[in-house]
């Protein structure tokens, strides 16, 4: 059924009427979206299968993103409406900006990086936590065309720095400190070290000096943010060709090298615009809040794009869903703020439904005007869904995505009249995607059946169109193994009326509360210490984070240092070397590791001992009795 609250731009023909009128005319469809934009000159070609390595979309469009967010809302006479509410817990303090307001600050944030000499086309890291001017300063390098690539405050020096050595940066945006429950994270002396450690330097940074924490300045090379700001001159937008990067994000991949995601221009304006109707429900005016960081790409879709475009006002939360100052937060800030959608991960609501099992705390405030609640990230448990559909009495939608497609693969359109909710299913796939699951012959299954889940080529505007630097990467990880297909590296479903479940991964990549990482980095490290001999990194489930990772390290012979200092040894250098999001807690000394006589170490047989499951001993197993000794030390107790 239509739903009565949505704006006037949502599409009213019903999730199949929709799908099929894409499926009959891809190009079509979206050169229709198209037009909700602003262009510098109109596309006249929606897509080429000529260019790229699967086609590019919008190939003769020009346009500036920055202009569709901000300029073009003021310029249409909504420059008061509410554009940015920061709302800290972790200071106390609040900040609300007019489209507008933003709109000028971006400006002159512009002209400042231009006076840096940033220009189209070079690109710009952004070091920074949940502050208004980490959106500012993707929104100016969005104007001037630079090229941004947000790293998320989490992450250690050394996994900056590859991204530093990666990008090679003309200018880092950072701040002078990240706040977390109980510390205060000093985010210079971070950028210091991971500068000294990369082989590129940026010939300058820009610092938000934070009044919790000064920062000490590199005499020549860092500039402080508000002086800069005070003194620049607003830089207007600067018109780049659809298929111009936008921004780089980097992603765990396969080996401890991250990925980075390539987003252009115009496809990612187009397909975002059109899921906040579409897909979200909302429009220009709405509240809409993506609990997540600007490090991550739900941030860089949710936080900062999406709303954005579609004139929505949108919440940059530095705080988290419990213990700041407890689980009623995001509630608070729901109603304090008039949010019509929230989104967030399912860990968020698995952290609350923790510590407000009855929603005593829920109660003390006023949902009435949040209508739905997505979830994506990870996996969610139904029990979570359910909980939170029967407490909120909204519905609440499990949605897939991947940092690669930047917006949804499968969902629930709340645009085009919603379908009962399957708790434990992703939904249906977004008109955009022909998702298949393949066997290994790349033949679709039948449903019901589990094997990879791929999507048709071409993909939808917002994909990536290569990774950043490297097309041959971007064709052996995700064209190679099923010729004509995306493959998604994860395993899944889809049953008889359509609906997709998400299953797991078929890499090596394991999802920490919604947080994508790679066991394989975690590898690399741990075999770095001067005592393993061999190791192996899992996930194992978690109640609240969904999984964590569990090492096992065989030590080189004559170590006898005792098992707890090892581990701690091993738990420091993750932090230090990955970082602290990497939740690298636990690790086990193990005499030897299963292997198939091949030598290749039986990862997924030992995730389902860690997790207590039923396993099979596999028929090319090396040596069976290796199983029952990680069995004995690993079992959950
Ligand atoms: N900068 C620096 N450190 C950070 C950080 C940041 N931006 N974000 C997290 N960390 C640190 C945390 O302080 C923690 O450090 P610790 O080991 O010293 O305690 C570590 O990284 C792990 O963080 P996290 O996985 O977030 O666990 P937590 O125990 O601190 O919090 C939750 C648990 C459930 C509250 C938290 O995981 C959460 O808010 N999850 C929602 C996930 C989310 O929004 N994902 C985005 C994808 S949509
Ligand atoms: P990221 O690139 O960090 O967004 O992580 C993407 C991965 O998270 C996907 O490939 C999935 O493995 C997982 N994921 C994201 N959303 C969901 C979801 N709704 N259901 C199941 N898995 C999900």
């Amino acid at each position: 059924m239509p739903d009565a609250a949505l704006p006037a731009s949502a599409e009213r023909s019903g999730y199949d009427a929709t799908y099929a009128a894409w499926h009959h005319d891809p190009a079509g469809w979206w050169a229709a979206r198209a037009a909700a934009l602003e262009w510098t000159r109109p596309p006249t070609i929606a897509f080429d299968a000529t260019l790229g390595a699967y086609g590019r979309w919008f190939p003769d469009g020009v346009l500036n993103t920055c202009h569709n967010a901000l300029d073009r809302h003021v310029a249409a006479g909504r420059g008061n409406q509410p554009a940015l509410i920061w709302d800290s817990p972790m200071t106390g303090r609040q900040a609300r900006y007019s489209f507008a307001e933003l709109t000028d600050r971006t400006a002159r944030v512009a002209g400042a990086l231009a006076a840096l000499g940033v220009t189209k086309g070079d690109r710009v890291i952004v070091y920074m936590p949940m502050v208004a001017e980490a959106v500012i300063a993707m929104l100016a390098c969005a104007r001037l065309g630079a090229i941004h690539s947000v790293v998320f405050g989490g992450f250690a020096a050394a996994e900056l720095a590859s991204r530093i050595a990666d990008a090679t940066p003309k200018v880092i945006i950072s701040a002078s400190c990240g706040l977390e429950p109980g510390r205060t994270i000093a985010y210079k002396p971070l950028l210091d070290a991971a500068i000294a450690i990369s082989p590129h330097k940026p010939s300058a940074c820009l610092i938000l000096q934070r009044p919790e924490l000064e920062a000490a300045m590199t005499e020549g090379r860092d500039h402080d943010w508000a002086a800069a700001e005070r003194g620049a001159t607003p830089h207007a937008c600067v018109p780049v060709a659809a298929t111009d990067p936008l921004y780089i994000l980097y992603t765990s991949g396969t080996t401890g090298r991250p990925k980075g995601i390539v987003r252009d221009n115009g496809g990612h304006a187009v397909a975002l615009n059109n899921t906040m109707a579409m897909l979200y429900g909302v429009g220009p005016g709405d509240v809409f809040w993506a609990a997540s960081d600007v490090g991550w790409v739900v941030g860089h879709s949710y936080i900062v794009y999406g709303p954005l475009l579609a004139g929505c006002t949108t919440i940059v939360y530095e705080g988290k869903p419990v213990g700041t100052p407890d689980a009623g937060a995001f509630w608070r800030v729901c109603a304090e703020h008039r949010v019509k959608a929230l989104f967030t991960a399912p860990t968020a609501i698995r952290a609350i439904k923790r510590d407000d099992a009855d929603g005593t705390l829920l109660r003390r405030y006023d949902l009435s005007r949040l209508e739905a609640l997505f979830l994506a990230g990870e996996r969610c448990d139904p029990d979570t869904v359910v909980w939170a559909e029967r407490l909120l009495g909204k519905p609440v939608i499990d949605h897939w995505w991947q940092t690669e497609t930047g917006w949804a693969i499968t969902g629930n359109f709340r645009g085009l009249g919603l379908f009962p909710v399957k708790p434990g299913s992703g939904g249906k796939p977004s008109p955009g995607f022909d998702v298949q699951v393949l066997d290994e012959a790349s033949r679709p299954v039948p449903p019901g059946t589990i094997g990879d889940l791929a999507v048709k080529l071409p993909l939808p505007p917002s994909c990536l169109p290569t990774l950043w630097h490297n097309d041959q990467g971007f064709r052996d990880a995700y064209l190679a193994q099923h010729p004509g297909w995306y493959t998604t590296s994860d395993a899944g479903m889809i049953d008889q009326d359509g609906y997709v479940s998400v299953m797991s991964r078929t890499d090596d990549i394991i999802n920490v509360a919604g947080h994508r990482l790679s066991t394989g980095a975690m590898e690399e490290v741990l075999a770095a210490h001067q005592d393993v001999a061999e190791c192996a990194v899992v996930g194992m489930r978690d109640a609240l984070k969904g999984q964590v990772p569990l090492g096992l390290v065989v030590l080189k012979a004559g170590v006898t240092k005792p098992e707890a200092m090892l581990v701690a040894e091993l738990v420091a250098m993750v932090r230090d070397r990955i970082g602290p999001v990497a939740a690298f807690k636990e690790a086990r000394v193990v005499p030897r590791l299963p292997k198939t006589r091949s030598g290749k170490v039986l990862r997924a047989t030992i995730r389902r001992i860690a997790d207590g499951q039923d396993y099979a001993v596999p028929p090319t197993i090396d040596d069976p009795a290796s199983l029952d000794e990680i069995s004995a030390l690993v079992a959950p107790r």
